[in-house]
């Protein structure tokens, strides 16, 4: 990784968030974490939530050492009476929700031979990435106001096919038109939705994959910029389609990938 991509290491808030409630899901690592620090800096109250409670810590650590307004929760985006304690737990700390970063993602196994996947397998990858967005913005909507924002974190996997990732493309296609149908029910209360599309990045879920090496190499030598991309540039794109920035935009999809899909 190209170190000078490191936004955080020299970031400039500009107060976009400020006075704003925001729930960040996997914010223990990778994007969302990157997602929780910028937010925090640029004025949100975040709650941050995963299934890894010592990651969410270092976090939540972090921001408070920056003086960010920041909670946590452990929290299972696949179960919906989870989701509504988390939302519920929001509302009682902040007061209400204003943006929603539906983050938190697997990419279940990517290797096994089509006819060789089993029904559980899929289902599990759904139940997370698709699913889990689904509940996610159902139980949070009844909180938030005209402005709010919700953020639907997909991949260049729900534009274009991916060789071996069947079920996580599917899920993340799913996500992509989810976010689409969402945006127009969602348009006369004021609430946007719109869902970003990161090409390769450099996170836990990258480099502990199976056959991470080889998907990287393969992943940067078809991405035009000839890298992969840092945590952080991906959350300067979730908090332009979170702030008042991208006030014009719903249903609309933000590609971060690179140049992958220019091809
Ligand atoms: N890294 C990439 O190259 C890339 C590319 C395209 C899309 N994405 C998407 O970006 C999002 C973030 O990915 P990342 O690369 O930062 O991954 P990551 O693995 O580094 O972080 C994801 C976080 O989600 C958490 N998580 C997993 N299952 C969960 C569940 N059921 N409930 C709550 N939390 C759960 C994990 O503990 C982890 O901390 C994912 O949706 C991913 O599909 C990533």
């Amino acid at each position: 990784m190209n170190e000078n991509n490191n936004v955080m290491n020299d970031y400039k808030a500009a107060g976009k968030l400020k006075g704003k409630v925001a729930v960040i899901t996997g914010a223990g690592g990778g994007i969302g974490a990157a997602a929780a620090r910028i937010f925090a800096a640029e004025g949100a109250s975040v709650l941050i939530t995963d299934i890894q409670e010592s990651k969410l810590r270092e976090v939540a650590a972090d921001i408070k050492a920056a003086d960010g307004n920041v909670s946590l929760m452990v929290h299972d985006i696949a179960d919906e009476t989870q989701w509504r304690i988390v939302v519920k737990t929001a509302v009682n700390l902040f007061g209400r929700v204003d943006i929603l970063v539906n983050n938190a993602g697997i990419t279940g196994n990517l290797l096994a031979p089509f006819e060789e996947r089993s029904v559980s397998e899929f289902n599990r990858v759904l139940s997370i990435n698709l699913t889990g967005q689904f509940i996610g913005m159902k139980s949070v909507i009844p909180y938030m106001s005209s402005g709010s924002a919700i953020i639907n974190v997909s991949s260049i996997a729900g534009i274009t096919g991916n060789a071996g990732g069947n079920a996580y493309t599917a899920s993340k296609g799913g996500s992509r038109m989810l976010s689409k149908g969402a945006a127009i029910d969602l348009a006369a209360k004021g609430i946007r939705v719109n869902s970003l599309h990161p090409g390769y990045v450099e996170t836990p879920m990258t480099h502990n994959m199976e056959g991470a090496d080889a998907f990287r190499k393969m992943a940067i030598g078809s991405t035009p910029l000839g890298r992969g991309a840092s945590p952080e540039e991906l959350a300067k794109g979730i908090l332009f389609l979170a702030s008042d920035d991208s006030s014009f935009m719903t249903g609309a999809e933000l590609i971060m990938d690179g140049g992958f899909t220019a091809f």
